[in-house]
C-alpha cells in the first residue's frame, strides 16, 4: 500500500511514538503486557530474580542459553578483568563530579564515551572484538557510576576488586565497605529485574546507532541518552521527589487527587506495553517490605502502598499500573543510595541489554531509516536575508 508522505497535519494517521510498530526479531526478552509478564529467553523474571544472579543473566542475554558453571566461571573472569578504568577517566569523574557539580547521568554518559578513547579495541570490527567490547563496557559501567557515587560523597575512589561478584563489588566500590548477603542479593535482583525490556527507548536508540555499524561504546552512549530521560529511566528519582513532597501517608489522597484532576503524570505507573501490573514491580514491592524494616524507613513503604492503592482504584481500569520504577526507588533509598544514583545504576544494569541486543542486531543487520510524512510548504521561494 503506498503511504501518502507529502500531506496537511494530522491528515496521514499513523501510530505516534512508534506505538505497535515492529521494529525487528529478536530473541531476548518477551514482555506480556496484557498479564503482566516479563521472559528473558523464555524463562520468568522471577525465576531470574530468585534463582540467578546478574553475570548469569549476562550470558542468557548474550548467548541466547544459560551458561555451564564453567562457562559461568569464564564470563565472571572476563568481567572482573575489565572492572578498572584508564586514570584519565577517574581523574575526569573527579573534576567534574566533585561538589555535586555535574549530574550522574551526564557524567556516566561522558565517561562511557571518554572510555572508548584510551581503549585500542574500540573500533576493531570482528565479532570476537565485539563481543569483548560488550564484556567490557557492561563491567566497567559499575566501576564509573560507583567513582561517580565517590566523589560527590567527598570520599576516596575504591579500586574495584576481583574476588566479588559483580553486584556485591559494586556496592564495595559505592560505599567502601563489603556488603552483606542481604544487600549484595538485593543489589543483584535489581540488575537482573533492569537487564533487559524488549524494544523500550534506549534499546532501540542504542540499535540505531549500530544499525549505522558504528561501534559498541557509541552504541551504549546512545542507550544512556535515552533512559536519562523522566518518561524512561529518570521516573525513578522523580517518584522520590513525589514521595518526599508528599511527606506522609496521611496526605496521599489529598495529593493524588488534585495531581490526578490536574492531568499531571505520576511517576513510576503507566507503561507503553503493560496495561496490567508490571512483574519487576511486584518483585521490588516484596523486597521493599524487608529493606525497608531494615532500614527503619517503613513510613516510605506505607507511603508507597497507599498511593499504589489510590492509583490502582482511579486508574487502572485505564490500563495505568504501577512499573519498575515505583518500588526500586524506595528500596534503593532505604539502602541509602542517593536518588542521583538510581537512573545510573538502572544504565548498569541495563547495558546488558543493550550490548545484547547491539550483537544480535550485528548478526542480520539492516540500517534503520524510518520516513516522516512530510507537512512543511509544498515549495517557497528563498528570500534573500535583507528582504525579509
Ligand atoms: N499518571 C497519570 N496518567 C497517566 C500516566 C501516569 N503515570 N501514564 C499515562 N497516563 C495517562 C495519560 O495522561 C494518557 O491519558 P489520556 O488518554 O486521557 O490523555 C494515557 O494514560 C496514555 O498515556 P501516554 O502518555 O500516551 O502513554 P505512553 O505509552 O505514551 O507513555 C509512559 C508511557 C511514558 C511510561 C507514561 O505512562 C508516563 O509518562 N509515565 C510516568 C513516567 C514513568 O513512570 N516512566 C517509567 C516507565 S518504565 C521505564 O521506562 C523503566
Amino acid at each position: 500500500m503506498a503511504v501518502k508522505l507529502v500531506a496537511k497535519p494530522g491528515e496521514v494517521e499513523f501510530p505516534k511514538g512508534m506505538e505497535g510498530v515492529i521494529a525487528n526479531e529478536s530473541r531476548k526478552s518477551y514482555v506480556n503486557g496484557l498479564e503482566g509478564k516479563l521472559y528473558y529467553e523464555g524463562i520468568t523474571i522471577q525465576d531470574l530474580a530468585e534463582h540467578s544472579s546478574f553475570e548469569e543473566t549476562f550470558f542468557l542475554l548474550l548467548y541466547d542459553r544459560l551458561p555451564t558453571a564453567d562457562e559461568l566461571a569464564i564470563l565472571k573472569h572476563r568481567m572482573t578483568q575489565y572492572r578498572n578504568l584508564p586514570n584519565e577517566v577517574y581523574e575526569l569523574i573527579e573534576s567534574v563530579s566533585a561538589g555535586y557539580l555535574a549530574k550522574p547521568m551526564s557524567v556516566m554518559r561522558t565517561a562511557v564515551s571518554m572510555t572508548a578513547l584510551f581503549d585500542e579495541a574500540a573500533e576493531e570490527e570482528t565479532e570476537a572484538a565485539f563481543e569483548r567490547e560488550a564484556i567490557k563496557i557492561t563491567s566497567r559501567m559499575a566501576t564509573i557510576v560507583a567513582a561517580i557515587n565517590r566523589v560527590r560523597e567527598g570520599k576516596p575512589i575504591v579500586q574495584p576488586r576481583a574476588d566479588l561478584s559483580h553486584a556485591a563489588n559494586f556496592l564495595y566500590m559505592m560505599r567502601g565497605e563489603e556488603p552483606d548477603e542481604f544487600d549484595t542479593k538485593v543489589m543483584d535482583v535489581i540488575l537482573v529485574l533492569h537487564a533487559d525490556h524488549g524494544c523500550n527507548a534506549s534499546t532501540f536508540a542504542t540499535l540505531v546507532v549500530t544499525s549505522t555499524l558504528a561501534d559498541m561504546y557509541s552504541a551504549v552512549v546512545g542507550g544512556i541518552s535515552a533512559l536519562k530521560g523522566p518518561l524512561h529511566g529518570g521516573a525513578n528519582q522523580r517518584v522520590m521527589k513525589m514521595l518526599n513532597e508528599i511527606g506522609s501517608a496521611d496526605n496521599v489522597e489529598n495529593w493524588l487527587a488534585d495531581a490526578v484532576a490536574k492531568k499531571k503524570k505520576i511517576m513510576g505507573f503507566g507503561h507503553r506495553v503493560y496495561k496490567a501490573m508490571d512483574p519487576r514491580a511486584v518483585i521490588l514491592h516484596g523486597y521493599a517490605k524487608e529493606v525497608t524494616k531494615r532500614a527503619g524507613t517503613e513510613d516510605w513503604l506505607v507511603m508507597a502502598e497507599k498511593i499504589e492503592k489510590f492509583m490502582i482504584e482511579k486508574l487502572g481500569q485505564k490500563g495505568i499500573w504501577p512499573n519498575v520504577d515505583f518500588f526500586s526507588g524506595v528500596v534503593m533509598s532505604s539502602m541509602g543510595i542517593d536518588d542521583e544514583l538510581f537512573t545510573p545504576i538502572f544504565a548498569v544494569s541495563r547495558a546488558a541489554g543493550w550490548t545484547a541486543h547491539a550483537l544480535e542486531q550485528r548478526k542480520d543487520n539492516r540500517i534503520y531509516r524510518p520516513r516522516f510524512v512530510y507537512v512543511g510548504p509544498a515549495t517557497q521561494e528563498y528570500v534573500p536575508i535583507d528582504e525579509r
